[in-house]
């Protein structure tokens, strides 16, 4: 049974929740982050810029496992500055892989859906990749340096709270439904969303079982980001009819998406307890987070 984990990215959406998870199942769990401090573990300060300082940082811990969410995560900002992105995104990782070589600790590696062009969807895990934005090229640079180790793609993560100083597109939706607000969203652009509850769970899980290889994350159900918008009204008692469709077209996004980066996600069904949700029942448990 592992006991001490350290989480890069512990302020982050995903980080923050593993963190309260591990917490919760007894876990002493130790909280990288960067700029925003995090809600739960120790917390430790890393900059994955400098890695000589996060190598001094988990090396006295000495973590049994170490899961690594943090990332430039901000798509166009990895377009405009690619130094930035490739010292964190794929240098960082790099680094965080050696450290876990090092010590001996068991590694998870968050990567993403982005590696994908996005021209078929419903990628499996063997699929070919191919990512067209500098961001997806440096997470899937990352992947090579921690193939020995375990991977795990989500796809669009949400959850109940705020987190690195940032809302997720479920809490901006729900604002903005909440205030009367019309938005518009897009209806060609298919997505499997990931709760954040979820997804730590299974990486949780893989870390426990020790499991390694690649694994995709995510919600059960491919939508479109407009059907995933209609889903949330409904399921939160919100007006539908403020929800607008637009397309990709319409959208000025500096770095290029994937059209369609939907995941299959029948390996993680298959050889896990916690199983990937299905919308429905990923957005009641959000609701009831929310509440
Ligand atoms: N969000 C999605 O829709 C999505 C989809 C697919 C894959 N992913 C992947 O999933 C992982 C988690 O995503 P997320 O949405 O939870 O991310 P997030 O909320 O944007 O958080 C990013 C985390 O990385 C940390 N970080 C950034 N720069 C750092 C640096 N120089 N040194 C140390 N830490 C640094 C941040 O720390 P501070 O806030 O303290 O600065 C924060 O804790 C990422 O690896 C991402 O690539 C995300």
């Amino acid at each position: 049974m592992i006991l001490k984990i350290f989480i890069t990215g512990g302020s982050g959406l995903l980080g923050s929740k593993l963190a309260e998870i591990a917490l919760e199942r007894g876990y002493d769990v130790y909280s990288g982050y960067n700029s925003h401090s995090p809600d739960f573990g120790k917390p430790v300060k890393i900059d994955l810029y400098n890695p000589e300082s996060v190598l001094k940082a988990i090396k006295e811990i000495k973590p049994e496992a170490i899961v690594h969410t943090a990332a430039l995560t901000d798509v166009d900002k990895c377009e405009i500055n690619k130094r930035l992105a490739y010292k964190i995104n794929a240098d960082g990782t790099m680094f965080i892989a050696k450290i876990s070589r090092m010590l001996e600790s068991f590694l998870v590696y968050v990567s993403t859906d982005y590696v994908f062009d996005g021209s078929r969807g419903m990628y499996r895990e063997e699929d070919a990749t191919n990512p067209i934005n500098y961001y997806g090229y440096t997470k899937l640079l990352g992947e090579k340096y921690t193939n020995d180790f375990c991977i795990v793609r989500p796809c669009v993560i949400y959850g109940a709270r705020p987190a690195s100083g940032k809302v997720n597109f479920a809490l901006w939706l729900i604002n903005k439904l909440e205030n009367g607000e019309k938005v518009k969203i897009i209806t060609d652009q298919y997505i499997t969303p990931t709760l954040n509850t979820n997804l730590a769970k299974m990486i949780l899980e893989l870390l426990e079982r020790e499991i390694k290889g690649v694994f995709h994350l995510a919600g059960a159900t491919r939508v479109s980001r407009f059907e995933f918008a209609k889903e949330i009204a409904r399921v939160f008692g919100l007006d539908e009819s403020l929800i607008v469709p637009s397309s990709m077209a319409e959208i000025k996004w500096i770095a290029k998406r994937p059209r369609d980066s939907s995941l299959d996600t029948s390996k993680a069904s298959k050889y896990l307890k916690e199983k990937p949700y299905d919308l429905k029942k990923a957005l009641n448990v959000l609701k009831k987070e929310v509440e």
